[in-house]
């Protein structure tokens, strides 16, 4: 594909740490440890989406191991065949083919995404393999949730946090992109983009490239963003909140049930959503926004513990109709 018609999630994602934007906490200690490569120790990378973590990760592998980095590194993540066996045959053939990389180190690197969705079971048969294996390899773990990975791999890793972007980054990043791709946006354009994605850069930059094709004679305006951002989508979750805290359970779960079926939503993005859009009820008692900020963060924790999608929605609507109620 050529390099125009890339993503620009992938065409515009950093090649060295010294490119990541902001994570400075992060990339400031990682870019300490790389100072001395073969003490490197195994990292756990943790935070938002589309934050950087996966980009930092193969940062990290570039840097080590120079432009050829894919031989030497296994990258896998929930989608793939996660057999711990895979883990374990993939390191062993590390220490056969492990070469002289340009930094001098003598291992391979194993990339695990999504670690925090692996079983407890796999974590610990990866915890025994991490320990088995240190002489050959080093794993980056990367997760949404660090309490999500068991405390003995935690306490094997260095940790380092990723936060959502911040406006005044994201936006001078969605800025540079529109000038290298000859997009005159409108700052108010922008920073309603921002706003959208909550300070998840994949998700804003793909809402740029998606408005950035819609816009004509390449001026990227308000009105043009307005019509590619799911704003019904906010609107429903809003209603869907309203409904329940008026006390109407039945009707607000007929609008969960419209945007799982209808918008295709999935549990954990209505609960974004709805975190979101909770802030922003006027009138609200502070107690009262207490309890739905406190039913909100139940609720996702369910959702990452595996829990069935629209029992647990329904279960925190039930639970804000009786709020509204008090
Ligand atoms: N800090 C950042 N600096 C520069 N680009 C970023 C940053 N964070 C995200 N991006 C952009 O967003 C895309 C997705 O980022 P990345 O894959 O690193 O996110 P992630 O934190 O791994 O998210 P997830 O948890 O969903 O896997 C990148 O290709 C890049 O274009
Ligand atoms: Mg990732």
């Amino acid at each position: 594909m050529s390099q125009s018609g890339l993503m620009w999630i992938e065409k515009y994602r950093p090649k060295t740490l010294e490119d990541v934007v902001n994570q400075k906490e992060p990339v400031e200690g990682i870019k300490a440890l790389l100072r001395t490569p073969s003490t490197m120790p195994h990292l756990l990378l943790s935070g938002p989406p589309g934050t950087g973590k996966s980009t930092v990760a193969l940062c990290i592998a570039r840097q080590l191991m120079g432009e050829h980095f894919r031989n030497l590194v296994l990258e896998l993540n929930a989608s793939d065949e996660r057999g711990i066996g895979v883990v374990r045959e993939r390191i062993k053939g590390f220490s056969q083919v492990i070469q002289s990389t340009p930094s001098g180190v003598q291992f391979g690197l194993v990339i695990l995404d999504e670690s925090d969705e692996m079983t407890k079971d796999a974590q610990t048969a990866l915890r025994r393999i991490m320990e088995t294996s240190s002489r050959t390899c080093r794993f980056i773990l990367i997760c949404n949730y660090q309490s999500g990975i068991i405390e003995p791999i935690q306490s094997r890793c260095s940790v380092f946090r990723f936060r959502y972007l911040e406006e005044k980054d994201a936006a001078e990043y969605l800025t540079r992109i529109c000038k290298a791709e000859n997009v005159d946006a409108d700052p108010k354009a922008i920073a309603r983009i921002y706003e959208m994605s909550g300070g998840d850069l994949r998700g804003a930059i793909n809402y740029l490239q998606v408005a950035a094709i819609r816009s004509e004679g390449g001026k990227l305006d308000l009105p043009t963003v307005n019509k590619v951002l799911p704003a019904a989508e906010n609107e429903l979750i809003r209603d869907m909140l309203l409904l329940a805290l008026q006390g109407d359970f039945i009707k607000s779960r007929d609008v969960m049930y419209e945007l799982m079926g209808k918008h295709g939503l999935s549990g954990r993005e209505i609960v974004r959503g709805a975190n979101r859009e909770a802030s922003r009820i006027p009138d609200l008692s502070n107690e009262k926004r207490v309890d739905v900020i406190r039913a909100l963060g139940e609720c996702d924790f369910r959702l990452t513990q595996g829990a069935n999608e629209d029992i647990q929605i329904s279960a925190m609507l039930a639970q804000l109709s009786l709020t509204g109620r008090k």
